[in-house]
């Protein structure tokens, strides 16, 4: 399978993990508002196991597309949709920077974390959103992936 073609498999497999990632996001800052603790423990292991698994996609996701980051550099991001995609990285790599010191430090943790990273999280899913449904037709086959120069 040549390079393209695997990007393309990445980029559909991000789909449902992407879904998975925001509705256990949403279960478990639900389940914090319930005083079962077995509850919020079992929603609590199903966003991390698919976030985990998400973490690993994105990041496949984004060395295929290394070079759209390094072009960055030359082109630069005066227009709006590079900004856009440059905005939505920083956004997805906070929000998975509060998970993972989140995951570390436990109970631990300052109450305002939590909190920072469910803002950070809805942002995150609103942006995936709209980068996923500008891309739907590459996604289904209609239109072809771009060049994989600056890309
Ligand atoms: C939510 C799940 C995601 C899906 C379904 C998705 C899907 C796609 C698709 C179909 C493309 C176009 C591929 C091409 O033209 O060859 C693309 C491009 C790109 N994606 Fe994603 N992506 C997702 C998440 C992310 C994340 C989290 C990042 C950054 C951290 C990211 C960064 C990029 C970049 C830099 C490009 C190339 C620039 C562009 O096409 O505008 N994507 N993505
Ligand atoms: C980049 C993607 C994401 C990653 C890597 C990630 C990872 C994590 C991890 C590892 C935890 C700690 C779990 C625990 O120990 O209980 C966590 C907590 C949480 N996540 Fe995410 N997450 C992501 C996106 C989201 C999204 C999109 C939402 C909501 C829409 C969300 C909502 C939450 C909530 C509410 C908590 C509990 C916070 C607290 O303890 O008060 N996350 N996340």
């Amino acid at each position: 399978m040549d390079k393209r073609k695997l990007n393309l498999w990445i980029d559909r497999a991000l789909v449902p993990v992407f879904v998975g990632v925001i509705w256990t996001g949403l279960e478990l800052h639900a389940a914090r508002h319930v005083a079962d603790p077995l509850f919020g423990h079992r929603w609590s292991v199903s966003h991390t196991v698919v976030s985990l698994l998400f973490l690993l996609l994105a990041g496949t996701h984004v060395y295929g597309h290394w070079g759209w980051y390094r072009a960055l550099t030359t082109v630069g991001c005066k227009d709006r949709h590079r900004r856009m995609v440059l905005l939505f990285s920083l956004v997805f790599l906070l929000a998975a920077v509060t998970g993972l010191l989140l995951l570390l430090c436990g109970a631990g943790c300052a109450l305002y974390l939590g909190k920072f990273h469910y803002l950070l999280g809805l942002i995150f899913g609103i942006m995936g959103l709209l980068h996923l449904l500008k891309r739907l037709r590459i996604l289904f086959g209609i239109a072809k992936p771009r060049a994989a120069k600056n890309r």
